[in-house]
Formats: C-alpha cells, structure tokens, sequence
C-alpha cells in the first residue's frame, strides 16, 4: 500500500520467486512503477492498482499480506489508525500486516535514525511523525490484529517491520 515505484516488491519477488504483487499507489506514482517494473522484466508478477488508500472504501481485497512502508509516519494518529482497520478489513483470516519503518523506542529518545526521521516527518507532512513500538502495537490490536511480532531491520529507511495477523473468529480465545 503506497508502494511508490515497487523498490520493496522487486526485491522480494526476485528473492522469493513464488510471489506475486500489487502496488497500491495515486495514479501519477503507478504510471512510473508500471516503467520500472517493465523495464525489468516483471510484468505479470508486480501489478498495479490505481487508488487513493485514504478515500477508496474498502481497500481491494485478495491479498494475504499488506505491506506499509514509510506509510503510517506520514500521517497523524487517527488516519493511522483508519489505514489499519481498512488494512483489516481488506485481509483474509490469516493474512498478515507488515509495518516496516524507523519506529522509535518506547521512551521516545532513540534510536536517533528514528528521531531524526520523526524530525523530517514533521517538518515535510501536515500531521506526520515516527512513532514508537507501543504505539503501534497498541493500534494494530485495536484494529483487531493479533499475533504481533517484531523483526529487527539494519537499513537507512527501517529498524523494524512489524507483523501482525487477522485471525479467524474460531481462533479466537473467548477470553
Ligand atoms: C514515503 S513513500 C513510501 C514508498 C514505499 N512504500 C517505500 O517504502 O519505498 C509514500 C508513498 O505513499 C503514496 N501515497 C501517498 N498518499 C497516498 C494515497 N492517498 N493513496 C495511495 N498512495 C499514497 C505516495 O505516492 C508514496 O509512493
């Protein structure tokens, strides 16, 4: 969702043959994924999907796992928290979500990466900034996901993705 020019599922696909993927993007952004994906010969396993994720209601379905990258440190807390459910929602039971970005420690001093694109968020977007593991663990149980597990990430962009999953109704505890 919001995959820009598909740098994230170029990689993956060609590191995991097996997949497939779609890039949600604004029409202007997939005109120029479409360019790269075919210039690299990945026609038919990296599609496109013209859409707004804000205002398209629901987000298309279909997919076992949503991927935001550098998404959700755009925006402010409740269009974050909107984005999720409309994520839940779009999933099948057993799907997954992937939260992949700086995210901030829970005390919200470090790591500097983190900060200092929190810093960046604010002074390029309306109401973004980064935000810390809690938060987000807190948001993506509320939009009902479970399951939530941390992978440490080395990388400019992200020192985690966090994954979480919709499960079903029946593998719900009761309590
Ligand atoms: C910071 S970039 C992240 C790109 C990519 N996910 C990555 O990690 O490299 C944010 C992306 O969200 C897209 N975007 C912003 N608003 C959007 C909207 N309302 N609907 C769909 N995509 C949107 C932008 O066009 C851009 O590609």
């Amino acid at each position: 969702m919001g995959g820009g020019t598909g740098a994230f599922p170029v990689g993956l696909c060609r590191r995991h043959p097996h997949l497939g993927a779609t890039v949600l993007d604004l029409p202007h952004i997939t005109e120029m994924t479409r360019e790269k994906v075919a210039a690299l010969g990945l026609t038919g396993k990296i599609n496109t999907h013209d859409g707004d994720f804000l205002s398209d209601e629901p987000l298309p379905s279909g997919y076992d796992v949503i991927l935001l990258s550098m998404i959700l440190h755009d925006w402010d807390e409740a269009t974050g928290r909107r984005l999720l459910e409309k994520c839940h929602a779009a999933l099948p039971d057993g799907g997954a979500v992937i939260i992949c970005e700086l995210v901030l420690d829970d005390d919200e001093t470090g790591p500097a990466p983190a900060a200092l694109m929190g810093l960046n968020m604010v002074v390029e977007t309306r109401s973004g900034h980064n935000y810390t593991h809690g938060e987000y663990r807190r948001w993506l149980a509320d939009a009902g996901f479970t399951d939530i597990s941390v992978a440490p990430l080395d990388a400019a962009g992200a020192n985690a993705a966090l994954i979480a999953r919709r499960t079903s109704a029946s593998e719900r505890s009761p309590g």
